[in-house]
């Protein structure tokens, strides 16, 4: 499973990068907004730092003024992905860029259907939400396994990227499905890291050398 970093910080992304995990990331328009400054060059620096797919989404509404958008956020960078929202404009306008080559992630999908429409429609990626389903009750992960299964079925290529992952334990569940990416935010990329008990463990390697120097 590939991991890409659900964030537009320039900061946390040189940091996370010399990690060697990272191999792609994911920003929205809310993300893009608390990182602030000017979002083309935001999305330009984290395409430098990465060289991997970096998802930028549209906010028009209209199959033409996603194309429009779209064209443009793709002449930033060769690594950019396309972000269309799951709608019947955004399928309209998944269908046009794929048919020019352009990268998408049809975004905001809740259900396993949706994602069967926008993999017809040539989307690259799709993004389910399974933090945000569950918020209202949902299993989200339920979703992503279906999506699999679905892809599965009819030989798709579309990839599915595991969206709005709140906690480790969506990674788990996300890697044991076979999802072929999950977007993370920085902060759980770091609490899957660390565990109180590699911290013992060093602590007590480090203490057991101190007295055998002591020796
Ligand atoms: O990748 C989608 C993500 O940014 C949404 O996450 O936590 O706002 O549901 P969240």
């Amino acid at each position: 499973m590939k991991i890409f970093v659900d964030t537009a910080s320039i900061k946390e992304i040189e940091d996370l990068a010399q990690w060697g995990i990272i191999e792609g990331a994911t920003t929205n328009p809310t993300l893009l907004s608390e990182e602030g400054g000017d979002p083309v060059k935001v999305i330009k620096r984290i395409c430098e730092i990465l060289k991997g797919p970096v998802s930028a989404e549209v906010v028009s509404q209209d199959c033409d003024g996603m194309v429009r958008e779209a064209r443009e956020l793709a002449r930033i960078d060769e690594h950019v992905v396309v972000k269309i929202p799951m709608t019947v404009e955004g399928l309209k306008a998944v269908k046009i860029l794929s048919r020019d080559g352009i990268k998408t992630n049809v975004t905001l999908i809740f259900q396993p259907v949706q994602a069967l429409l926008a993999a017809k429609a040539g989307a690259t990626y799709v993004s389910p939400f399974v933090g945000r389903l569950d918020d209202i009750g949902h299993t989200g992960l339920e979703v992503v396994g279906q999506i699999l299964q679905i892809y599965e079925n009819y030989g798709f290529g579309t990839q599915v990227i595991v969206a709005s992952v709140r906690h480790p334990l969506h990674v788990l569940d996300a890697a044991l499905m076979g999802a072929h990416i999950a977007t993370i935010p920085p902060k759980v990329i770091r609490q899957i890291v660390n565990h109180p008990l590699t911290d013992i463990g060093i602590d007590k390697f480090l203490k057991d050398w101190e007295k055998l120097k002591g020796k």
